[in-house]
C-alpha cells in the first residue's frame, strides 16, 4: 500500500444550508487531515455565507463562490481545477446532504491506495445497501445504470454515483477541459473517460442514507441530459466496440 499524499474533499452545495455545518463536521472528524472545498451555486437559501462562516473559523476549510446554477458537474469540474492547481494529490466527491457518510471514505481512500485510479462507493455491488430511498428513486438509479452499462459495456455498477475518490493523475490523464456534462451525468462522463484510458476503476461497497434535511435538485432537464448524452457516447462509440469483439 502506498502513501496517498494530500486530500482534497470537493462539497458542491445549492441551497444545503442546514446541512453544510453537519456534513463539514463529519468529514473533519473522519479525516482530520483532508482539506475541504465548498463549491456553492450561488444558493438564495445563504449557504454561500454559512460556506464562508465556516472556512473563517477552520484552515482546512475553503470556499468557491460561483455565480449561479451551473449544475453539479460544473460545479466539480471548477473545484477539481481548484485542487489540481493547489497541488493535491487525491480529490473526493461527496454529497452535502448526508446521504454519503464520511465515515466510509477511508475506505474509498484505502482502495486508491491499493492501486485504483478512481474508487467509486458503489450501492449496487453486494455489500452495497440504500437506505430510505423512494421505490421511484431507486427504480430510476437502477434503470440509469442498467441502460449506461448496455449502451456504453463499462464494467461497473454504480455509474452515477456520486461518491468517489481520484487520483490527480487520473483527471489530468482524462482531462476536463472537453467535458461537456453540466448535471448529474457528470458522473457517468468521468466514469467513461477513466474507462475508455484503460485506468483501474474500483467499486467499494458503501450504505446510502437518503437525506432528512432539504430537498433533491434531480429534475427533468437534468434525466433529459443524461439520457441524450449516454445515447450519444453510445452510439459514437459503437464503431470501437464492434472492432474489439471482433478482432
Ligand atoms: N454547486 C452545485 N450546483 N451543487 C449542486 C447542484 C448545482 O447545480 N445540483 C446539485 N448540487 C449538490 C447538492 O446540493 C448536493 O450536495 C449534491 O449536489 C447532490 O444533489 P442531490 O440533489 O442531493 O442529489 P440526489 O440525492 O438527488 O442524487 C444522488 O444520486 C444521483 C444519482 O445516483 C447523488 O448521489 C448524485 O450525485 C447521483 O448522481
Ligand atoms: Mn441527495
Amino acid at each position: 500500500m502506498e502513501t496517498l499524499g494530500r486530500v482534497l474533499v470537493v462539497v458542491p452545495t445549492y441551497n444545503e444550508r442546514d446541512n453544510l455545518p453537519l456534513i463539514v463536521e463529519r468529514l473533519r472528524a473522519a479525516l482530520p487531515e483532508a482539506h475541504l472545498l465548498v463549491a456553492d451555486d450561488n444558493s438564495p437559501d445563504g449557504t454561500g455565507k454559512v460556506a464562508d462562516e465556516l472556512a473563517a473559523e477552520d484552515d482546512h476549510v475553503h470556499v468557491l463562490h460561483r455565480p449561479g446554477k451551473q449544475g453539479l458537474g460544473a460545479a466539480y469540474i471548477a473545484g477539481f481545477r481548484w485542487g489540481l492547481a493547489e497541488g493535491f494529490d487525491v480529490l473526493v466527491e461527496i454529497d452535502a446532504d448526508g446521504s454519503h457518510q464520511p465515515e466510509e471514505l477511508p475506505k474509498l481512500l484505502e482502495a486508491l491506495a491499493d492501486g485504483a485510479d478512481l474508487a467509486i462507493g458503489s450501492r449496487w455491488v453486494p455489500g452495497g445497501k440504500v437506505v430510505n430511498w423512494p421505490h421511484r428513486r431507486e427504480f430510476l438509479s437502477r434503470g440509469a445504470n442498467v441502460y449506461t452499462r448496455i449502451m456504453l459495456g463499462m464494467p461497473v455498477r454504480d455509474a452515477t454515483a456520486g461518491f468517489r475518490a481520484y487520483r490527480a493523475g487520473t483527471l489530468e490523464k482524462i482531462g476536463l477541459a472537453d467535458v461537456e456534462s453540466q448535471g448529474y451525468c457528470f458522473q457517468i462522463d468521468l466514469t467513461l473517460r477513466t474507462v475508455r484510458h484503460g485506468l483501474r476503476v474500483v467499486e467499494v461497497p458503501i450504505t446510502f442514507v437518503e437525506r432528512t434535511i432539504g430537498t433533491s435538485k434531480m429534475s427533468g432537464p437534468v434525466m433529459y441530459e443524461a439520457f441524450w448524452r449516454i445515447s450519444q457516447w453510445g452510439i459514437t462509440g459503437l464503431p470501437t466496440r464492434l472492432r474489439r469483439k471482433r478482432g
